[in-house]
């Protein structure tokens, strides 16, 4: 068969791998233990719900214009006042299927082939792809120090003549960093000075712990006409639990925006009616699911980070936001994939190997789940890595005898 050389040049996802034979082995009455997920479990908020439901239940559920619902448009541009301080026009935005297809859109509407996107290590598996896809280069950077932020001169030194975006996702996947305030104001002015895209992937900035507050892009552009090239995404998948409903969105300017539109009407015209309709009910309705949200994670967190410096040899860094630690794991196996897969393989917990995320050595552990499966799993990571564990741990009625080092 004739596969192109595009599609043989994109990676199977990495984590798809795992949670497809983790779920082989739930389906066989396995006792699996998720700590690889990337979405949070609890429920939608009421008013998503009644929203799309009352949308649906009318019978008439039609195709919606490209960029998006002017109900939907206006409640993003409330959102961007109230959050960003930042007044937009409804030419300035566009709603997607999820902030996957507004990265996407964004980066084929602004790269040539071989044009080349900067974005720190470590970084969400699915930018170096979606660069690949729109026939980018992807050029990820990595901190010198070993630290989950480069220097900006380390980001700098990156841009040469074919960069034409860079992308800082802020609270991290995998890391759970949030870069500082002066980072993300450097690269903001880095940008502007050398006229590069900046795309401020913001998935997560609602999910920060410890009283830290979101950076706003914004406020250190010079730059507010129409001329900028700083593109923000968000979505409703996280911080609303609404992964499954698809609706992500862009701020840019309106040119960009515009060629945006065109390429997501041929591609899979605008976002399916009933979630758009809940993704207005989310960003109009009552705000309280938000703030319980971040405070269990920023709960299950707490135990995760304690039960991670317990074990000898691993090295974790407190994430300050998002639902993932990234700890170093490298004392006790240097390849991460296989980590994992002994993991999987001994004690059933499924973890995702950091190589993927651009970091070897490292684990991406998720908090999002409940503490019990977060204590419990951690419990068996310790059981199986540990030499001086007892020689026998039981799994429910299963007892497990360690047959390793
Ligand atoms: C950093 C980052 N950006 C974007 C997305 C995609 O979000 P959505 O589900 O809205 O497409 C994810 C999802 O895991 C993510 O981790």
């Amino acid at each position: 068969m004739s596969i192109s050389q595009l599609a043989r040049s994109i990676k199977e996802s990495p984590t798809l791998k795992l949670n497809e034979t983790a779920a082989l082995l739930r389906e066989k009455g396995e006792p699996i233990i998720h700590l690889g997920g990337g979405e949070p479990k609890s429920r939608a908020p009421i008013d998503a719900i009644i929203n799309c439901t009352a949308m649906v239940n009318t019978g008439e559920v039609r195709y919606t214009p490209a960029d998006g619902i002017v109900a939907l448009k206006k409640a993003i541009i409330r959102y961007t006042e109230e959050h960003y301080d930042k007044l937009v026009s409804p030419k300035n935005v566009i709603a997607s299927n999820g902030a996957k297809q507004a990265i996407m859109v964004a980066l084929y509407t602004i790269l040539e082939p071989k044009d080349e996107v900067i974005y720190p290590t470590p970084y969400w598996v699915s930018y170096p792809e979606m660069v690949k896809l729109a026939g980018g280069i992807p050029v990820p950077v990595k901190a010198e120090d070993g630290s989950f932020q480069p220097t900006v001169q380390e980001i700098a030194d990156a841009v040469g003549q074919y960069t034409k975006a860079i992308i800082l996702n802020s609270p991290n996947n995998p890391s759970g960093a949030v870069y500082s305030e002066d980072f993300i104001a450097e690269v903001v002015r880095l940008c502007e000075k050398k006229n590069l895209y900046l795309i401020m992937d913001d998935t997560y900035n609602r999910l920060i712990f410890d009283d830290i507050t979101p950076v706003n892009c914004y406020h250190y552009a010079t730059n507010h006409t129409e001329s900028s090239k700083l593109i923000v995404v968000n979505c409703v998948s996280k911080m609303y639990a609404m992964t499954g409903f698809r609706i992500g969105w862009a701020i840019a300017n309106k040119e960009v925006v515009a060629a945006m539109t065109n390429i997501q009407s041929q591609q899979t015209s605008g976002p399916s009616a009933p979630a758009q309709w809940a993704a207005v009910g989310a960003l109009n309705g009552v705000q309280n699911s938000v703030e319980s949200l971040r405070m269990s994670l920023q709960n299950n967190r707490n135990v995760l980070v304690e039960r991670l410096e317990s074990m000898d040899g691993v090295h974790v860094r407190k994430p300050s936001g998002t639902f993932y630690s990234f700890p170093d794991f490298s004392a006790y196996m240097k390849d991460s994939r296989k980590l994992a897969e002994f993991l999987l393989e001994k004690v059933r917990v499924l973890v995702m190997p950091g190589v993927d995320f651009g970091m070897e050595g490292h684990l991406r552990i998720s908090f999002c789940g409940t503490i019990k499966d977060t204590m419990e799993g951690m419990e068996r990571i310790k059981w199986a890595l540990d030499p001086n564990s007892p020689n026998e741990l039981y799994l429910g009625e299963r007892k497990l005898v360690r047959d390793w080092v």
